[in-house]
């Protein structure tokens, strides 16, 4: 087998533009494993644990403070904004996506001449679950196909019509890392009057997003994959300039203009994003969120997706060296930091990688390797190595 580690690189393709072994150490679990799980959950550090830390000693030492916790909940939501070029007032909280698209979906009118929601075949079942629930309300789903792993935009352009009130399409698949351009499927949604809704739930984190320049109206994504938080809180963003033609079916008393007036029978609309909140909002998650996400912001996007590029080109390599069958594109441009192995039994190979000292993370058939910033060369070559003797029976 080739030794890809011997190769001659430049020096940018052995290291990333930021100090790695800084921040491996904030990790206190790569003493132990190499994660490649980050796809599914990305390990904890010193700074989200402070941050959980800060508000049990608030809770502890103050009994409750609810102008700090909902001003973290505030600043929270100011560092997503932050990650994908947006303004705070076009941010809600929920706790997970699931709820968020799900309120998205109910504050889109169905009836008259556009019924049609344009759906791709490689979104998280979640979220086609999410618009088949609006058949009730009149919705006809149309489904766009994945084939050989990609969805390709020549089918959006066919399948979005007049007719289609929204297009709902991920950045990233979650099964094997393929990746949208939404710049273009918000371009085609448009040229037809459709709405488009993002979930980046596996991209972001991994590579910038810009919401303005890529024009997507909504976009989903929560925090225990690529942004280094944990479950239980999901951001999402609704476009200024539509979100005052707005009001999801779902809400409560953090929707209104202004919560603490009290009026139950009021309903009134808050003026941005915050129409989309609903009760009180995950506090001690919206710590740890806001936490992770600084640190994705500090170590910067770009130079995230550079490294991730590296070492997913040498996920691909390095697996075809070692016969393993890749499944999708091996086009890194197309792809986010997941790269997906073909396996028979995913789960007992998770099991078995895992008792070796390697995370890596199973989904139906294939086996995910999803490095992060924090993650080494070194790392991609054990887990290969740790892979390709658990499926060659080694
Ligand atoms: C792309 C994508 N969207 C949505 C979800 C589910 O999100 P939630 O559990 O927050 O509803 C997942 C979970 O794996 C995912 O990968």
């Amino acid at each position: 087998m080739t030794n890809l580690a011997s190769l001659p690189l430049p020096l940018s393709l052995h290291q990333p533009a930021y100090d790695l072994s800084a921040w491996r150490k904030q990790i206190p679990l790569l003493e132990t494993v190499v994660p490649m799980n980050n796809c599914s959950q990305s390990p904890q550090t010193h700074a989200t644990r402070a941050a959980a830390e800060r508000y049990l000693e608030s809770w502890n030492r103050r009994g409750m403070d609810w102008d700090a916790w909902m001003e973290e909940v505030r600043l929270a939501k100011q560092e997503f904004a932050r990650l994908i070029n947006a303004s705070e007032d076009e941010i809600a909280v929920f706790s997970s996506v699931s709820e968020a698209t799900s309120a998205v979906a109910t504050a889109i009118e169905l009836g008259g001449n556009r019924e049609r929601v344009v759906v791709s075949e490689a979104e998280f079942p979640t979220i086609g679950h999410a618009w088949l629930a609006q058949e009730r309300r009149g919705a006809q789903v149309a489904w766009v196909p994945v084939r050989d792993g990609m969805v390709q935009a020549d089918d959006y352009d066919r399948m979005i019509d007049d007719r289609t009130a929204i297009v709902s399409a991920c950045h990233g698949y979650y099964l094997n890392g393929f990746t949208q351009d939404v710049a273009a499927i918000a371009r085609i949604a448009h040229a037809r009057g459709a709405l488009l809704y993002v979930d980046a739930y596996q991209s972001l984190g991994t590579v910038p997003v810009d919401v303005r320049a890529a024009g997507v109206d909504f976009l989903a994504a929560g925090n225990l994959k690529f942004l280094m938080g944990v479950p239980g809180i999901a951001f999402l963003y609704v476009r200024r300039e539509l979100v005052e033609r707005l009001t999801p079916l779902v809400t409560g008393w953090f929707g209104r203009a202004d919560p603490f007036t009290f009026h139950v029978k009021r309903l009134d609309w808050a003026s941005g994003a915050s129409r989309f909140d609903t009760g009180t909002p995950p506090v001690l998650n919206a710590y740890i969120a806001r936490a992770g996400m600084q640190i994705i912001n500090e170590v910067g996007p770009q130079a995230i997706r550079d490294w991730l590029t590296v070492l997913g080109r040498r996920l691909i390599d390095g697996g075809r060296a070692r016969g393993l069958s890749l499944r999708g594109t091996d086009d890194m441009t197309q792809k986010t930091a997941t790269t997906a192995f073909e396996v028979d039994d995913s789960h007992a190979v998770e099991m078995a990688m895992r008792e070796r000292g390697v995370l890596p993370s199973a989904r139906g058939p294939v086996i995910r390797l999803a490095p992060h910033f924090y993650n080494t060369l070194a790392d991609v070559e054990i887990a290969l190595d740790v892979l390709a003797a658990v499926v060659g029976g080694s």
